[in-house]
């Protein structure tokens, strides 16, 4: 039996037994250099290891196969070969891996490119990484303000509000307007969590400080930017 023919019989094994979760596989590369797929049939295909809520793309293909890193470069020393177990140390953040850990053992600017960037955030990330002052939501409905700004100069730390309500990638949320509603906040989630009227005002009081409408935007930003239904102008 060739490789390619026991690996698609696997594959159908797996996907009978459900063992595929899509939703945690995404794609980030486009399909270039088309890999010899035996190497990934030995452990499922992990294209991507996007770690929600912290957007990070890493490819196993990149490293194992264009990169030509071997399995044990990086496991077991610098990972386990599970999914999840780096983020459940609780000390998988940039200053870890600017001390040369996890992935900061290559990507020192010397055996990979480096983790301090600017221009290299957004290979890892996919985005500059730097927090928006001002987002302003518009779906499902328009003009709702968030300041980053103040809220985390009230002594907030990053992690409050992105372990799990938020991903740090604006528009997120609104990818999923039947979700991101009153009922939810009202429940507990999003900016309930503490918009709750003990950590801080409650959702269901002081709508406007909240929803400052389309005319307060045009008073804050002027017409011009409303007209551009941008979300993401007021960055600097
Ligand atoms: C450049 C580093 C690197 C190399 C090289 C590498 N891996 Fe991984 N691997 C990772 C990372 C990072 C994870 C995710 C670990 C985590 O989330 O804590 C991972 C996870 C895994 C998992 C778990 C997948 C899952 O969905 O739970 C398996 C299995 C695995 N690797 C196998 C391999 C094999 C086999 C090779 C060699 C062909 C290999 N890896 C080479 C970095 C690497
Ligand atoms: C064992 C060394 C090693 C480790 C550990 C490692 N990388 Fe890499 N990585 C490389 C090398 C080598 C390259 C290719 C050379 C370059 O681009 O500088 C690379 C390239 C990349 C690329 C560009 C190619 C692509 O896939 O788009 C990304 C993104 C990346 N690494 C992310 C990560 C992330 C995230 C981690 C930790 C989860 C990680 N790497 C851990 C060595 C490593
Ligand atoms: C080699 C890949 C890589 C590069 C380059 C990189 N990061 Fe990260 N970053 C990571 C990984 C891995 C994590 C942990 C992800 C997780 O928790 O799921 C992380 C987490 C973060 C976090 C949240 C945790 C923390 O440390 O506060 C921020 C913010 C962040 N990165 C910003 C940046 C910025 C800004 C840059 C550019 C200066 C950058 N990153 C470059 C891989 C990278
Ligand atoms: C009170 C809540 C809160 C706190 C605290 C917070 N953020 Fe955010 N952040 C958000 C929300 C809300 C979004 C937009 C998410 C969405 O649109 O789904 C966001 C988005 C982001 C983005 C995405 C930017 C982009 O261009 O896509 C980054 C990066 C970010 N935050 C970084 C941080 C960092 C770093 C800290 C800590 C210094 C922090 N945030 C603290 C709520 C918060
Ligand atoms: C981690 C807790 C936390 C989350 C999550 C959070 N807030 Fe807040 N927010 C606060 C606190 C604390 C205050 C100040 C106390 C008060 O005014 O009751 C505040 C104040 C505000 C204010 C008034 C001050 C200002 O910035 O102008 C607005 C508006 C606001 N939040 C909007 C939001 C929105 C919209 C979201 C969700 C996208 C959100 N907040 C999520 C904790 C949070
Ligand atoms: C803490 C901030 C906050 C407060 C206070 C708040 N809202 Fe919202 N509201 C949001 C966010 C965030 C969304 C979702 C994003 C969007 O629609 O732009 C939303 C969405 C909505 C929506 C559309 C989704 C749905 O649930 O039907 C309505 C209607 C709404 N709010 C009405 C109100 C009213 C009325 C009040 C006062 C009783 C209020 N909101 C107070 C933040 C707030």
């Amino acid at each position: 039996m060739n490789a390619k023919v026991k690996g698609s019989a696997l594959l159908g094994a797996l996907l009978a037994a459900g063992v595929f979760c899509t939703a945690e596989i995404r794609a980030t590369e486009p399909a270039a250099t088309p890999a010899p797929a035996q190497q990934f049939e030995d452990y499922g295909d992990t294209k991507v290891i996007a770690v929600e809520p912290i957007r990070q793309m890493f490819s196993h293909k990149s490293h194992v196969v264009t990169a030509g890193l071997s399995c044990d470069s990086c496991h077991p020393d610098l990972f386990a070969r599970k999914r999840g177990t780096a983020k459940a140390n609780g000390d998988y953040n940039m200053a870890s891996l600017e001390e040369g850990k996890y992935c900061g053992a290559c990507h020192d600017g010397t055996s990979a490119f480096n983790t301090t960037g600017p221009e290299t955030c957004k290979v890892c990330h996919g985005s500059d990484m730097k927090q928006p002052e001002t987002i302003v939501f518009n779906i499902p409905v328009k003009s709702v303000i968030f300041e980053h700004k103040e809220h985390v100069e009230m002594g907030l730390d990053c992690a409050s509000c992105h372990d799990r309500e938020f991903e740090m990638r604006v528009g997120a949320a609104e990818e999923h307007p039947e979700k991101f509603t009153m009922e939810a906040l009202y429940a507990g989630k999003y900016c309930g969590v503490c918009h709750n009227g003990t950590d801080a005002f409650a959702s269901n009081t002081r709508c406007t400080t909240c929803h400052i409408g389309v005319k307060g935007f045009e008073r804050r930003f002027g017409a011009a930017k409303n007209a551009e239904q941008s979300h993401t102008d007021q960055k600097h």
